[in-house]
This record gives C-alpha cells, structure tokens and sequence, in this order.
C-alpha cells in the first residue's frame, strides 16, 4: 500500500503516538481491504457514542485518546448519545448514567469533535459535495451521504471514523471506487409510496433480501429528501446498505439505467407494502409514541406541528432531533405548538440509543422502519409501525 512521505511519519508517531496508533488501524484496515493507497476525507462522523453503546470500556478508550492528546484534523461530528443532552432529566434518565454520558462528550470535546449527537449531520453544517471522501459511521447517514449526496464513504466503524477524523485519511477502498457503486439488484416498484413511512416499509423489506448489495430503485414517482433518509435509514437496519440508486431521483443513478435491465430483479407491489407494515407491528396500542429517526428535519417539524395545533395529545409522544434544528423550531414557534399539544422535542439522542429499556413504557409507536426494527431488540419493547397521521391519532387517544 502506498504512502506519502507524510503518512509514513505519522504511522511512525512521529506526529504523535496517537496518531501513529490511528494510521496503523487505518493502513491495517486497507491492507485487510486491499487499498492502495490512503486518501484524504473532508469529514468525519463518528458513531459509539451513548453510554448504553460503548459502556465503560469505550469510555475508557475515548478517555485515553484525549488524554493523549488526540486532535481531529477535518470536521468531525457526534452521532447520537444515550439522552438529550440538556433535559435529561425529563425522561428519566439516572443520574449515574448521565454522569457517564457527560464525559463521554467532554472526551470528544477534547479532541476537537463537534459535539452535536445526531445522525442527520448533513441537515444543519456538514453538507458534504458530491464525490466527496468522507469517514461516516452512522448506518442511515452513511446511506443518505452516498446515495442521495453522491459522496463517497464506506460504513465505518466508531473507531475507525475517529481515527480517520484524527488523521484526515482513510483507505481507498470499497465505495470510495467508481467500480464498487455499481447497482446489484432492480427493484421494480408497482405501488405508490405516499408517506416517509411507506418509505422505511419499502426499505425494511427490500433490506432484508439485498443485505450488503446495492439496489437500484424503478418506479418512485415522487419523493423528498426527508423519504429517501427513511429509506436508507430502514435499508441499513434490515439489511447492510450502504448505497442506492432511485431511476432519476438519486445523483449516480443515470450511470447504470443501461444495466438496470440486466440485474437480479425485484418485484414490489401493494400487497409486499401491506406485508412491511404487518411485519414490523407488534402491538396496536402504543403508549409512547417517538419520531425523528433519522433525526427530524425543520420540515417534518413544521408538518407536526401543524397536524398538532389546538390539539392535546393523551399520550407520550417525542420528536428527535438535532440541537441545531430544535434552535429553528424554537424561532419558528413550532416548539411551543408542539409542546402546547403536550409532545416533547427531544434532542442529542433517539428511541434506540436511549435506555428505553429501563422505563415503563410497553409499545413504541413509530413511522420509522429502521426504530421499528431495532426496538425490539435493543429495547425490550414492542411496536406499533404507522404514518404520521395514524400515529398521532393514537396519541390523542383515537
Ligand atoms: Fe438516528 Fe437513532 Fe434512528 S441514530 S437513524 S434516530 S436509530
């Protein structure tokens, strides 16, 4: 594998032991994945962040790295932690696991990470261009960077983002070659999909056939940047997706509509979309009801919060999303509808990095295919999966 003169001094330390720690991963990484060479990134976001994720050892580990001395070199973002980093208290999170959480922070803090916690960083300051190397870690915005931004990332692990954060390089490999973005797989779609959440149903079920592969999308008539997020996002989670294409929606999907017909295809009808929804259900009685995974935007902010004026909701019900959009939703006046309905905008976290397993709640609504698959598991609770408007119609009691 090929080095610069300047690669080579920082796998040596001779920038920092740190940092030659971080560049032996790195070249490890690429020996291991055939790389032949290092390349810069222009960001980073690193995942391994909530207390219920890395636990003590990760806190160990991140608390060594800043002691050290490490410093990220290119913008590096925080995906979410275990709470809000504010109103913690408000969801009944322990003291002793906020304690845990606040240093975790402060050791990113101190390697220069951006601390923002959230997995749309791209809705609100690292926007990165097309064909843009990047080390992103988080499942969903590592599928919205590559797919719907044409950047290049492949799905990086919390430690590798750091240190690719810490270095400015990775490896040259996987879906940063033109070679390995080719589609797998056709989708063809004989449905209208009509809401985000028909969007997260679609992914959950195509996710599960195509694992790690790369679909191509035929038949979306319309959609929105905020639809494709819950696609990949959903995608991710069934399956390993790291990368799709939607035929005259998404940047690099004019490349391969000449190979689109010559690929593994896909039927998707109403009857599979039905099927989605049944299979990711559980229960029809949620008593608390969570959106915004991914992380709202300013627009399914506003959406809500129309949908709830002069409304009172008799049950639990949270929004998550980043800092930085809850600020807009604030100067907005949305936060105040929202919360006058008695819903909660809750930031810096979401429903599965949370220790929702330790509340009382039994069911979580949710219109996200990705939670929907994930609570169970990393919750210990059941779901209810719907749109928006069906959600809210549980939340007043309907
Ligand atoms: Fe984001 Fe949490 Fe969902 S990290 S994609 S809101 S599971």
């Amino acid at each position: 594998m090929y080095l610069t003169n300047e690669e080579e001094l920082m796998l040596k330390g001779r920038q920092g032991a740190v940092v030659g720690k971080c560049m032996k991963l790195l070249v490890r990484l690429g020996e291991i994945y055939g790389a032949d060479k290092m390349i810069n990134i222009s960001s980073s976001q690193a995942s391994g962040v909530s207390y219920k994720s890395i636990g003590d050892p990760g806190l160990e580990f991140l608390n060594g790295f800043a002691d050290e001395g490490a410093k990220v070199r290119v913008p590096t973002f925080l995906n979410p932690a275990g709470m809000d980093l504010e109103n913690w208290k408000e969801l009944g999170i322990s003291e002793t696991f906020a304690k845990k959480q606040m240093e975790i922070i402060s050791a990113f803090r101190k390697m220069n990470v951006v601390t923002t916690c959230s997995c749309t960083p791209y809705l609100f300051g690292n926007l990165p261009g097309f064909g843009e190397h990047l080390a992103w870690s988080e499942s969903s915005a590592v599928s919205f960077a590559n797919s719907v931004i044409g950047a290049r990332t492949n799905r990086e692990g919390g430690p590798s983002a750091l240190a690719a954060g810490i270095t400015g390089r990775t490896a040259n490999y996987g879906l940063h070659l033109e070679e390995n973005r080719k589609p797998d797989f056709l989708i063809n779609l004989s449905v209208d999909l009509k809401t985000s959440s028909d969007f997260g149903a679609l992914g959950y079920f195509i996710g599960k056939i195509v694992k790690n592969k790369i679909p191509f999308f035929e038949g979306i008539k319309e959609c929105n940047t905020d639809n494709l997020k819950f696609l990949g996002a959903a995608m991710a989670a069934s399956g390993a997706v790291a990368l799709y294409h939607v035929k005259d929606k998404t940047p690099e999907a004019k490349n391969y509509e000449s190979i689109a017909n010559t690929l593994e295809k896909i039927e998707y009808s109403a009857e599979d979309l039905k099927k989605s929804y049944e299979e990711l259900t559980d229960s029809s009685e949620p008593d608390l009801i969570v959106i915004g995974c991914p992380h709202a935007s300013i627009s399914e902010i506003e959406l809500l919060a129309e949908k709830l004026k002069n409304k009172k909701l008799e049950k639990e019900f949270w929004v998550c999303t980043s800092k930085s959009i809850k600020t807009w939703a604030d100067r907005m006046g949305y936060t105040k509808i929202i919360n006058d309905a008695g819903a909660k905008i809750v930031c810096d976290t979401c429903m599965v990095v949370s220790p929702l397993e330790e509340t009382d709640y039994k069911c979580i609504g949710t219109n996200s295919g990705k939670a929907a698959k994930y609570i169970p598991g990393f919750c210990k609770k059941k779901v209810f999966f719907g749109d928006l408007n069906t959600l809210i119609e549980k939340g007043l009691g309907k």
